[in-house]
């Protein structure tokens, strides 16, 4: 059902952790299988110099996670802004249809923590919208569907 890199990924996550002082955070959830993902992130002169994530999800949650960190470290925040979820699923070799919406919590976290620098530093990234499912601690998760 996973290819080895979803395997791999999964079995041994890059970037796991969290970053303290982080230049900005995001934290989605999706309301139907209880999954949460928080991406920190640490952004020096417009590029990511590291990166770090925490998921409380499934096994493909781990890896796309895994997969978003390595994908945006080192880049410009426009970059890392062309990453999708789609590009996450493909650098793994692909994912079952039934877990896409795995992939898509990374994107959705990714954007969340790009939205958190860039209100926090009162600054627009192009094409970033504000995230549809930030959640915060003690808050309820809202199903946006
Ligand atoms: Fe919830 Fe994968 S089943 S993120």
């Amino acid at each position: 059902m996973y290819t080895e890199k979803v395997m791999d990924h999964f079995m041994n996550p890059r970037n796991m952790g969290e970053i303290t002082q982080a230049s900005g955070v995001g934290t989605v959830g999706n309301a139907k299988c209880g999954d949460i993902m928080r991406i920190f992130l640490e952004i020096k002169d417009g590029i990511i110099e590291d990166v770090k994530f925490k998921t409380f999800g499934c096994g493909a949650a781990v890896a796309t996670s895994s997969m978003a960190t390595e994908l945006v470290k080192g880049k410009s925040i426009q970059e890392a802004m062309t990453i999708t979820n789609k590009a996450v699923a493909e650098a793994l070799d692909g994912l079952p249809p039934v877990k896409m919406h795995c992939s898509l919590l990374a994107e959705e976290a990714l954007h969340a923590a790009l939205y958190d620098y860039a209100t926090k530093n009162n600054i627009v990234i192009d094409g970033l919208e504000a995230p549809k499912a930030d959640i915060h601690e003690g808050e309820e998760v809202e199903d946006e569907e």
